[in-house]
């Protein structure tokens, strides 16, 4: 699948500009604070509807805008499909093909991208958060039901939350039971397609890792907890958890298990990666995990995904730039960087420069 074309309009520091990306490498280039980073994010929220940077999306909007809107026209095995998204200060609309969509649900999944910038260190380095953000992204783009399993489990936990702070005792002891109930049968799903995606993402992760230090490493990605069966088996263990761990709950105020707490062990030569690697090492562990994601995504759907990366070449060493770049031959790229020409090698690309939020030059390969 690729971008073809993207419009923005009072999209960040974008009065109205649009992008025409060729298939392979196209790389954006300008000085600092020009609008590259804003370009590829655009092209990331079309495909998650979730933004890189912030929480709210009223952040999009151009200062003194009433409303944002990016579109994208795409190329995918099933035809030609176009994507837009209209962002206002409290709401937003999505449209495929031109169609209102209600739901996300229905318009996540049409395009996939996987993102990589020099802040992705924290999926290695930071707290547990990063990485289950990191799997809720990536497994929404491909299984509709994980999506729809996470956004349910999220509603219910903040239920139960509320109920947990209630004064009511007699409340309390009714209505909680329901409510793990429901909350173990959706919790059961994240956790056992988060470890069917783990089993998938772990080995090639490994294997992009020991093509990028020359197998001078070796890296290893599992569950922080082992579960065993089937979707039932785990939704019984879950919901026996939510009961023992009620008392607590009651006591703190919130739900203290449950997958909105598990995480990922990532080994580097069978250390703890997180406050043990370098820099230069959590960069390439966290590049392996997210060239592993392309590759599961291109299983899943038969094609591969968007590849954003988002300054990231000067933070790598030679060899480790060569190697992305053999790597990702086939697959759209979208590339910022300042210096084409430091990082590139004469690599044939379609080069779009920016200046403030404006295309000033553009070079077809
Ligand atoms: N909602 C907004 N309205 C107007 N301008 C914005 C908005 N959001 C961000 N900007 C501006 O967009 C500019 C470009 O940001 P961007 O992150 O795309 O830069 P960049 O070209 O990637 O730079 P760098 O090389 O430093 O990463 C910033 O100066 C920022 O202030
Ligand atoms: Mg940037």
């Amino acid at each position: 699948m690729r971008v073809k074309k993207l419009e923005l309009e009072n999209f960040r520091n974008y009065e109205r500009e649009t992008f025409s990306f060729t298939e392979g490498l196209n790389v954006l280039t300008g000085k600092n604070a020009q609008g590259k980073t804003n370009c590829a994010e655009a092209v990331f929220y079309l495909c998650t509807g979730a933004s890189l940077r912030i929480r709210h999306d009223r952040q999009l909007i151009r200062t003194g805008a009433e409303f944002a809107r990016v579109r994208a026209e795409t190329e995918t095995r099933y035809g030609n499909v176009s994507l837009e998204a209209r962002v206002f200060e409290t709401r937003r609309e999505l449209y495929l093909n031109g169609n209102r969509v209600a739901r996300a649900v229905d318009f996540l999944g049409n395009m996939r991208s996987v993102f990589f910038s020099p802040g992705e260190l924290r999926l290695i380095q930071d707290g547990p958060d990063e990485r289950r953000r990191f799997l809720n992204l990536s497994i929404s783009q491909t299984s509709r039901e994980y999506c729809t399993a996470l956004l349910r489990y999220s509603r219910i936990l903040e239920q139960r939350n509320r109920l947990l702070k209630e004064r009511d005792a007699s409340l309390i002891l009714e209505t909680l039971p329901v409510w793990d109930d429901q909350l173990a049968a959706y919790a059961a799903r994240i956790v056992a397609k988060r470890r069917e995606y783990l089993a998938e993402l772990s080995p090639r992760a490994a294997e992009a890792h020991a093509f990028l230090t020359d197998g001078a490493e070796t890296l290893s990605l599992a569950p922080d907890r082992t579960f065993h069966g089937g979707e039932e088996e785990i939704a019984s263990r879950l919901k026996r958890e939510f009961e023992e761990s009620r008392e607590r709950d009651l006591r703190l105020g919130f739900t203290t298990v449950g997958p909105h707490r598990d995480d990922i062990r990532i080994l580097l030569d069978g250390a703890d990666a997180r406050g043990f690697s370098s820099q230069g090492q959590a960069r390439t562990a966290a590049l392996s995990m997210k060239l592993a994601e392309v590759e599961i995504f291109k299983l899943l759907s038969g094609e591969a995904p968007v590849l954003i990366l988002d300054d990231v070449m000067s933070e790598l060493d030679l060899s480790r730039r060569k190697k992305l770049l053999s790597r990702i031959a086939g697959v759209q790229c979208i590339l910022t960087c300042t210096h084409a020409e430091r990082v590139l090698y004469g690599a044939e690309c379609n080069k779009i420069r920016i200046r403030a939020g404006k295309i000033v030059g553009a070079e077809r390969p």
